[in-house]
């Protein structure tokens, strides 16, 4: 799948990343008395004052519990959440808005498809396949299934560059195979998986398929129905909103027949101690008073995002890996960890001689935030024999003079251990 048009790629002039950071007031931060370089993007990314304003418009004018009384501001708040969830079905082309649920992450929506879906659908000697890629919050909810459902995990592997083997994907399906989980690209390495090919193979095979899209939404254009991947999650502060607020996309009539993860207020239709009948979707999986300022100012980082054009944010953040990669090679004992043919603007690597922890410690004194550690990717980590990585991931406000100033920052590291 090609992230970027035609159209974007012939004429860059159309974004202009001056214009667009002046939106983002934390930019303007020193740290350590430099100029912020924020490159933590693939952690949490940063708020642009329109979404910023929206919250405080809500908080100021609109706030009351939604779903449960007449008075103008419950209504009110009720049409803006529910107007958030269409902001929603239309940024993935979601064919119903019905199958767009709020949830309060990528880990809460990933934890609802293992609960809902996983303990009422997988038994004894099934299997489930993940992969190398996958973050910790794909793998431990399929774990604690596994485990009490004596079910089998298998995992596809990856190679040198971090790509996944699939024509060994192809090759883990058997009879037992329930279900395919699977991350859209990988936050350790920035790999873009070949998903649409891959949600395919599986539907050959009548296994449905979940997207783990934490790090795929915030940088392309997403399009569930023509992926036609069976669950997509994500969350909102890698989104540009808040926190505490994220998504799960299911095909609605997978989600009518799973089990609700969570019981309490506003997922019932009525109650007595004798029997509950659910709520229809998405209410059955939204128990109790959702983080509704969070998903208002989802909605609103998602009209930001769609009036800076989605095929704009990924052409201008492919130009500054490009950039990073050129200039990253051509330092000696620094090594890229993930070379992918397909990448987004993630770029994990290692200093010869330095640990992690240390470059990021020294890269703070210069006002470069990256990410060290294992990235909640433990298996990537073991595949490359390493402990850990230094993460530098990108957004769309990041410029290339800022990524003149994280090799700067490196060679710096570089000169200290020397
Ligand atoms: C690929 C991937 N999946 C899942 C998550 C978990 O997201 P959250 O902590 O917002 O639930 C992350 C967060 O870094 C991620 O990068």
């Amino acid at each position: 799948m090609s992230v970027v048009s035609k159209a974007v790629l012939q004429d860059p002039r159309a974004f202009d990343v001056e214009r667009v950071r002046a939106d983002f007031p934390i930019l303007e931060l020193k740290v350590n008395g430099k100029p912020l370089v924020f490159l933590d993007n693939a952690a949490s990314s940063q708020m642009p004052q329109p979404v910023i304003d929206r919250l405080v418009r809500y908080q100021k004018s609109e706030h009351a519990n939604i779903h449960r009384a007449v008075h103008y501001l419950s209504e009110k708040a009720t049409s803006e959440y529910e107007a958030a969830r269409r902001k929603v079905q239309r940024f993935i082309n979601a064919a119903e808005e019905r199958s767009v649920i709020f949830t309060s992450g990528t880990t809460d929506g990933i934890n609802l498809v293992a609960h809902g879906y996983g303990r009422k659908f997988i038994g004894p000697g099934d299997e489930i396949i993940l992969t190398t890629l996958e973050h910790h919050s794909n793998i431990v909810p399929w774990q604690m299934v596994a485990q009490e459902k004596a079910a089998t995990i298998r995992v596809v592997p990856i190679n040198d560059r971090g790509e996944l083997d699939v024509e060994e994907y192809g090759r883990l399906f058997t009879a037992r195979t329930k279900l395919v989980g699977l991350s859209h690209v990988s936050n350790a390495l920035g790999t873009i998986n070949p998903v649409k090919e891959m949600i395919a193979t599986a539907h050959e095979r009548g296994v449905p398929v979940l997207l783990d899209g934490a790090q795929a939404a915030p940088h392309m254009t997403i399009d569930v129905q023509d992926l036609d991947c069976d669950f997509y999650a994500f969350s909102g502060h890698k989104l540009c909103g808040p926190t505490g607020i994220g998504i799960l996309y299911g095909k609605a009539e997978l989600l009518e027949r799973m089990q609700p993860f969570k019981g309490g207020g506003d997922m019932i239709l009525s109650v007595s101690f004798e029997k509950t009948t659910y709520n229809t979707i998405p209410h059955k999986f939204e128990a109790g008073t959702p983080p509704i300022a969070a998903a208002i100012g989802l909605g609103a980082a998602i009209d930001y995002l769609t009036a800076l054009g989605m095929d704009h944010v990924a052409a201008h953040e492919l130009e500054l890996l490009d950039c990073a990669t050129q200039q990253v090679n051509r330092m000696p004992g620094v090594r890229i960890i993930g070379t992918a043919e397909q990448k987004a603007a993630v770029i994990s690597f290692a200093v010869e001689g330095v640990h992690p922890h240390d470059v990021g410690t020294l890269l703070n004194e210069e006002g470069v935030a990256i990410r060290t550690g294992h990235h909640c990717a433990q298996p990537v980590m073991q595949r490359f024999k390493v402990p850990a990585t230094c993460r530098a991931s990108f957004a769309f406000y990041n410029t290339m003079s800022e990524v003149d100033s994280l090799v700067a920052a490196i060679r710096k590291v570089q000169n200290v251990f020397k």
